[in-house]
């Protein structure tokens, strides 16, 4: 099984992606780390270890990463995401014990333990993934790749241009971007399509089990503030989609193209400025997600939550 890192701020889609990487066999989870985004880090960290408990894994190390951006203040998603960062479902339980060290030492040490290269899925701002190539650049040559889910080739959802994880830390996705390591952008062109109908969050509930029933929670509270919001009638549920890819690469086409995030715009600090038609003499620096094969990905997702279940 392939050997990744899972950094990110749960969050409604992250809680998703952390089910999905914990229940394919496809995968060897190493550890998790959490950084502040979608709420501050003390919640976003609570709630990684709160899914974790809930799914059954043990054995997971997770670390608390950056409480900041590099650069500037932290604006969580409390519209999107509620008060604790995980609001509908109840998750009340015991939860594992946090890591003592940083989430970049975590990082740092299943990277130079592992046999294979990592492949590090950032589901949240990029900020510690930037601070551990900026710190470690030797644990950034032994990583595999970086999968993000963040930006677009379109518009964004924080700003008209800017997506939520790159605009909370422009100056991080930028370093991640210019590292030269082989990254993939997942961004809400792709993510936008991967929308929690009724009848896929019925699929969830139908599992019968305590997991199944936590899934449809979150994607039913997430369903009502993506309309509250955005006047979705069905909501999105990015995240997952960049573990997706790395389990099953079909499942998201990709192109290659120069990718630039905008650090000083007027109006569009933290868009991802996408090249796709080649028309700069930019280098190409990432892989990024065109389509998505939304029924091949809702089944992974389904089966995975079902292999926790059964486990
Ligand atoms: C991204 O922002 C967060 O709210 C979600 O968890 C996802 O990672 C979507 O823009
Ligand atoms: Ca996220």
């Amino acid at each position: 099984a392939r050997p990744v890192i899972i950094d990110c701020d749960p969050g409604h889609d992250d809680a998703m992606a952390l089910l999905l990487a914990a229940g394919d066999p496809r995968l060897r989870l190493l550890g998790v780390t959490t950084v502040a985004g979608n709420q501050t880090l003390d919640k976003t960290t609570r709630n990684a270890l709160r899914i974790l408990a809930l799914a059954g894994v043990d054995g997971v190390p997770v670390a608390a990463g950056c409480d900041r951006p590099l650069t500037g203040d932290l604006t969580v998603a409390e519209d999107i995401h509620g008060v604790s960062g995980l609001d509908g479902p109840d998750l009340d339980g015991p939860v594992a014990e946090v890591e003592a060290g940083h989430a970049v030492e975590l990082m740092r040490r299943l990277i130079a333990g592992s046999a294979e290269p990592v492949t590090l899925i950032a589901t949240g701002p990029l900020t510690n993934v930037a601070s551990l190539l900026r710190r470690h650049p030797e644990a950034g040559r032994q990583v595999r790749d970086i999968v993000f889910m963040g930006g677009s080739t379109e518009r964004g959802n924080t700003t008209p241009y800017g997506e939520f994880n790159i605009v909370t830390d422009p100056e991080a996705a930028d370093l991640v971007l210019r590292s030269g390591l082989p990254t993939t952008m997942i961004g809400l062109n792709v993510t936008h399509r991967a929308l929690a109908t009724t009848e896929i969050i019925g699929e969830f509930r139908a599992l019968g089990s305590r997991l199944g029933a936590v899934c449809a929670d979150l994607m039913t509270f997430f369903a009502g503030t993506y309309r509250r919001v955005f006047g979705f009638a069905h909501p999105p549920v990015h995240d997952p989609i960049a573990v997706a890819r790395v389990i099953d690469p079909a499942i998201v086409r990709t192109v290659p193209a120069p990718v630039a995030v905008e650090l000083t715009g007027t109006h569009t600090r933290g868009a991802t400025v996408v090249d796709l038609h080649r028309r700069t003499s930019g280098a190409v620096n990432a892989e990024v997600a065109v389509d998505l094969d939304v029924d091949a990905f809702w089944r992974l997702l389904l089966t995975a939550v079902r292999r926790l279940d059964a486990a």
